[in-house]
């Protein structure tokens, strides 16, 4: 269960909990305290800003000291967080620093945190609340002996409004369900189990749920899907969850890409780049995790959540390099390499969004190695075919806190995925891989239709723990699709 957060009037030095935590500023001339800082240096007759001076503590955004209090206060541990620079400092910061702070305090059951209380930013304890919640996060059901985090509550301090500490929790559990989804091993989370995990998800918070097993697929023509899940004993999925408000002022879909497990295909990966790629349904979970908080924050738009769901394996009816492809709606591909197997389930998913009369689809997807080259781990490709929407979409990601760069969809490296034979094909060179998959999944969205794509392969798994964000599936994405449809709903 995540930890509970409740709003306080208390005093900073005079709540009742195990851990106090308080911000510090960056300047030219050194880290200057927070007025909950000062309050707690004086009750410590000035030995906090001794101990961070003589530890060199710069207070950079997410840099986390543990002072133990030695009886002198009621909590046992101050935790200074750096909240970098104070002109600069809103919720990205404050989300960042109490992720750092949560990771640090896992053995402590009652929080108390003042970390928002000086940032000008109306969102920032809206952020402490995420990154308290998302900093805490651990998967544990398949340890014997699990070690959860024991934060059970967090109280922020200077009598917040508790309706951005709601919107805090909602964007944070949607972003642990998507967390949740993508740690699961594929032996449990494979299409028929996402998407009875998508109806819960859909019964909970009262959005319509529909799902096409592999007949009716192959019936309307769903052939990417059929095509890529044909080589699996676990039949492929088009999961479509539906939120609708009574007097919406739009229409939206969202698409994710849901490989359950990625082996390649008979284009198989070697072991290691095998190893972790239960996650190449990242870009499902964060639609199946946006979809989870649309019930409780109720924005007055109209979206539709749709997931492409398949395992890509290897066995005597996978599909073959030089097999071509109908997919649904018309259009023809050539299976080149069977390891670029998103693109060509998404092709389906997205020709299919487009006949929902919709004003905007992103689809997210873990899609390309390339993209990982491009921009490390940490931060998501955003490709569009409209200059508006894509402005959209990064000024959505800069208010959730998630990193996303606008990349090219260069029209004269279109040449280089033309087939012989079909409409298109898979592969081209390996030059700019993320780009031309990105251009392979333009060809499939209607004319007129605005359309943006977040590849998300490198920030989809971490390797080392940073921030808010632990080793593991991250639910990355989930957060800026959340932001972006409020954004278009107000
Ligand atoms: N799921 C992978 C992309 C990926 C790679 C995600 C690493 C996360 C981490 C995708 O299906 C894939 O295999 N892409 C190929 C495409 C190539 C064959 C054109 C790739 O990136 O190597
Ligand atoms: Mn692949
Ligand atoms: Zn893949």
């Amino acid at each position: 269960m995540p930890p509970q957060v409740l709003g306080s009037s208390e005093a900073v030095d005079g709540v009742s909990v195990d851990a106090v935590v308080v911000a510090v500023f960056k300047s030219g001339s050194g880290p200057v305290l927070s007025a909950g800082a000062k309050t707690l240096d004086d009750v410590l007759d000035g030995q906090l800003s001794e101990h961070l001076t003589h530890t060199g503590f710069k207070a950079k955004t997410a840099e986390v000291m543990l002072v133990p209090t030695l009886g002198r206060l009621q909590a046992r541990t101050v935790v200074v967080a750096g909240l970098g620079e104070k002109e600069l400092a809103g919720r990205t910061e404050v989300m960042r620093a109490a992720g750092s702070a949560a990771r640090r305090l896992s053995d402590c059951a009652t929080i108390a945190s003042a970390l928002h209380v000086e940032v000008p930013d109306a969102d920032a304890v809206t952020g402490a609340t995420e990154g308290f919640l998302l900093g805490s996060y651990k998967f544990t059901t398949y340890k014997s002996d699990p070690h959860p985090s024991k934060i059970e509550r967090i109280t922020m301090l200077g009598d917040p409004d508790g309706a951005l500490i709601e919107r805090g929790l909602a964007t944070a559990e949607a972003t642990i369900l998507a967390r949740d989804l993508t740690n699961e091993p594929a032996d449990t989370i494979y299409p028929e189990t996402l998407a009875e995990r998508a109806r819960e998800v859909a019964d909970v918070g009262s959005l319509a749920f529909e799902v096409l097993d592999e007949s009716e697929l192959a019936e309307r023509g769903f052939n990417g899907l059929i095509e890529v899940g044909k080589g699996s004993d676990k039949p492929p999925r088009l999961i479509v969850m539906h939120y609708k408000p009574a007097k919406p002022s739009g229409k939206l879909a969202l698409v994710g890409k849901g490989i359950t497990f990625d082996s390649g295909g008979l284009s198989i990966k070697p072991a290691g780049a095998m190893e972790p790629m239960k996650t190449d349904m990242g870009g499902a979970a964060a639609v199946i995790g946006a979809m989870s908080a649309l019930g409780r924050l109720k924005p007055n738009i109209e979206v539709i959540g749709i997931v492409a769901a398949a395992e890509n394996m290897v066995s005597g009816s996978s599909i073959k390099p030089g097999d071509v492809i109908r997919h649904y709606g018309g259009g023809t591909s050539e299976v080149l390499n069977t390891d670029a197997e998103g693109r060509l389930v998404l092709a389906d998913a997205l020709a299919y969004a487009c006949e929902q009369s919709v004003d905007a689809v992103v689809n997210v997807a873990t899609l390309t190695g390339a993209i990982m080259v491009a921009l490390g781990p940490k931060a998501t490709g955003l490709f569009s075919n409209d200059n508006d929407l894509r402005t959209e979409l990064a000024d959505a990601a800069e208010r959730a806190g998630e990193r996303v760069w606008p990349m090219p969809l260069y029209d004269d490296y279109v040449s280089d995925i033309e087939s012989e034979i079909a409409d298109i094909k898979n592969t081209g060179s390996r030059w700019g891989g993320a780009i031309k998959a990105g251009l392979f999944l333009r060809n499939f969205v209607a004319d007129g239709v605005a359309w943006a794509h977040l590849d998300i392969a490198g920030p989809a798994r971490i390797e080392s723990a940073y921030d808010e964000v632990p080793k593991g599936g991250s639910g990355v994405a989930t957060r800026t699709l959340i932001a972006w449809i409020e954004g278009r709903a107000s």
